[in-house]
């Protein structure tokens, strides 16, 4: 079954709104994993808008799973991945002014960069992977920059409607997924990824693992996290096996 990790940054949003204790990504992550997810993502952004280095800690220390942290590629992230020693690290792209990540990473204009995070990572045994547009070119890139893995953006696909551009996307995806593992990367995906559009993903048999956040954080309010993620557990169970 294609892996799920739960982002909860946006558990981190609503307490920002009022800069208090309440609600807790930690205490809500623990919760994620007793549904069986296999693990927890977190963006720790550099204008700390939801998720804060304490957060990062204290995830990093008390879950059971694993975790995965997204972080701009620049030195003040990189130190603290090497300090917490997360099991993943991803790089992304990042702009001050963008409500969320907006696409993939340019690995290409920036492989000797990226190649020098890459040693200090390894160095430390945690995961480097690269969340890129499915896009060939910065595939091929990746390899260049020595990615595990990459993770393709959905981004794109979750926001399109028209169903002939929807098919050729997924096409994209679906042949940038093969070709990364032909290169011998693990491909994992995420970005907009909902009840009604996961299964298209989930489905596709390069893809292992999966990051979804913003709509479990969001179905969460309905009917709490656990019952959220189990629903999303089930529908990527039944499109990968
Ligand atoms: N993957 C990456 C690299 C991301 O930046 C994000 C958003 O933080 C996600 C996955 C999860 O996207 P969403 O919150 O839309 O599910």
């Amino acid at each position: 079954m294609t892996r799920l990790f739960v982002n909860v940054d946006h558990v981190a949003t609503i307490r920002e709104a009022r800069k208090i204790l309440e609600p807790d990504p930690l205490k809500a992550a623990l919760l994620a994993e007793k549904v069986g997810i296999d693990g927890i993502t977190v963006h720790l952004r550099e204008d700390r808008r939801h998720i804060q280095d304490d957060d990062v800690r204290l995830i990093s220390q008390n879950i059971n799973t694993k975790l995965n942290l997204e972080m701009a590629a620049i030195k003040e992230m990189v130190d603290l991945a090497l300090e917490l020693k997360p099991y993943q690290v991803s790089l992304v792209p990042e702009k001050r002014q963008e409500i969320t990540t907006e696409g993939g990473l340019d690995v290409c204009s920036q492989i000797p960069e990226l190649l020098e995070i890459q040693k200090s990572i390894k160095e430390k045994n945690i995961l480097f992977s690269l969340f890129v547009d499915p896009d060939i070119s910065q595939i091929d890139a990746s390899k260049q920059a020595k990615a595990d893995s990459i993770e393709i953006n959905t981004g794109r696909y979750s926001e399109l409607t028209d169903p002939k551009e929807l098919e050729e996307e997924l096409l994209r995806i679906r042949e940038a997924a093969l070709h990364a593992t032909k290169l011998e990367m693990r491909v994992f995906a995420g970005h907009g990824l909902n009840y009604d559009n996961v299964q298209a993903i989930a489905s596709i048999p390069e893809i292992e693992e999966l990051n979804i956040g913003h709509f479990l954080v969001a179905q969460s309010v309905y009917v709490g996290i656990e019952k959220a993620v189990k629903m999303m557990m089930q529908i990527i169970k039944s499109a990968s096996t």
